[in-house]
């Protein structure tokens, strides 16, 4: 048998931070802390039930309700509390934002502030953790407002409401059969399987790309009756399957962990749909923008694909609130590109 040699993520990063001579380094090293993160919450998850009742931390846990009316789970608030005090310290953080957390999260005395903002989902398909399916978590990368970085204040609201346009890196871990890091610094998307004997995450898909080809969909039908014209009219044609106007079979998959969705589309192309729907009219959709959307549509366009609102680019929506909601499709180019040619066409 021949042993391969293989980069670690740290490797990578080290060979990434070559194309810019002048970076200090806290970049990656921010970028360790996350992937530190989610190596203890993979830990935590992998528990499951025996975490309940071996861990301390998970019984000092009381459960609550988040801003957005979801119930958390205790391995939400665990998660949440994984990413903050793993990536408070170093010095690279002007704040943070998370799903879990009502209010922007200020880095503590006696930590240093730093000039980078981190958003994270610190764990998305939480509901599915009952059922042992795979959850992850998803993270972006914004730069603080320069008054910010200078001055060291605390961060507001408005300092994160960036386009998605403006990140410097994205994200996600999924906590599945295997534990995987898929990571975008602006160039292009690499994928790292956590070698559990070494604790390393090691790069096993360099250079990741969304096949163009697909005959493969993602959508909670039970909504159906909720989409709008353009939605109903798409997931119809592709149930006429190959006498209809694809002229094609399709495949539909629904996991309900968004990353795990958005994992199977960077791996075998596809369409994810979780459109703005009139289910609630007080919500433009049900993914959130600023650490669901944007981290993903972020990985899916540096890996060829596209993501879009269904009526533009998803990276280019201006947020106006943190826990703001937004449409969501992504996938395979000219699948999104259909889609949103039907929201133009009357
Ligand atoms: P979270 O667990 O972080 O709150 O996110 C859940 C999201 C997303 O992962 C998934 O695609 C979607 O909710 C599932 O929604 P449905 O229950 O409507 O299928
Ligand atoms: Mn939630
Ligand atoms: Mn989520
Ligand atoms: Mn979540």
């Amino acid at each position: 048998m021949t042993t391969r040699r293989r980069f670690t993520l740290t490797q990578y990063l080290i060979e990434q931070r070559r194309r810019f001579p002048g970076a200090s380094g806290d970049f990656n090293a921010l970028l360790l802390d996350v992937a530190l993160a989610c190596k203890a919450i993979a830990r935590s998850v992998a528990q499951g039930e025996l975490g309940n009742v071996l861990s301390h931390v998970d019984q000092e846990v009381a459960t609550a309700v988040n801003v957005q009316g979801e119930e958390q789970k205790r391995l939400d608030v665990i998660s949440n509390a994984y990413f903050t005090e793993m990536t408070e310290w170093g010095g690279h953080l002007a704040g943070m934002a998370s799903e879990e957390m009502d209010q922007p999260y200020q880095i503590p005395a006696p930590h240093q502030r730093g000039k980078y903002l981190l958003v994270f989902d610190p764990l998305d398909g939480s509901s599915n953790l009952d059922v042992n399916v795979t959850v992850g978590s998803i993270f972006s990368i914004l730069r603080a407002p320069q008054d910010a970085i200078d001055s060291g204040r605390d961060v507001v609201e408005a300092d994160f409401l960036q386009p998605g346009t403006q990140q410097l890196a994205a994200g996600y871990a999924l906590y599945g059969p295997t534990t995987m890091l898929v990571l975008t610094v602006g160039n292009g998307v690499a994928g790292f399987t956590l070698d559990p004997n070494l604790g390393q995450f090691m790069l096993t898909h360099p250079d990741i790309q969304v096949p163009q080809e697909t005959q493969e969909f993602a959508i909670n039908a039970s909504n159906s009756r909720f989409w709008e014209a353009p939605i109903k009219r798409y997931v119809d044609e592709c149930l006429a399957g190959r006498t209809g106007p694809r002229g094609k079979d399709f495949n539909m998959r629904w996991i309900a962990s968004m990353v795990a969705e958005a994992h199977r589309i960077l791996m075998r192309g596809g369409v994810f749909m979780y459109p703005k729907d009139t289910k609630d009219p007080a919500k433009a959709g049900r993914l959130r923008l600023l650490y669901e959307a944007n981290p993903v549509g972020m990985l899916i366009e540096q890996a060829g694909g596209r993501a879009s609102t269904g009526r533009e680019p998803v990276l280019q929506a201006l947020p106006t609130t943190l826990h703001q909601r937004i449409g969501l499709v992504f996938g395979s180019k000219s699948e999104v590109e259909r889609i949103e040619r039907y929201h133009r066409e009357p």
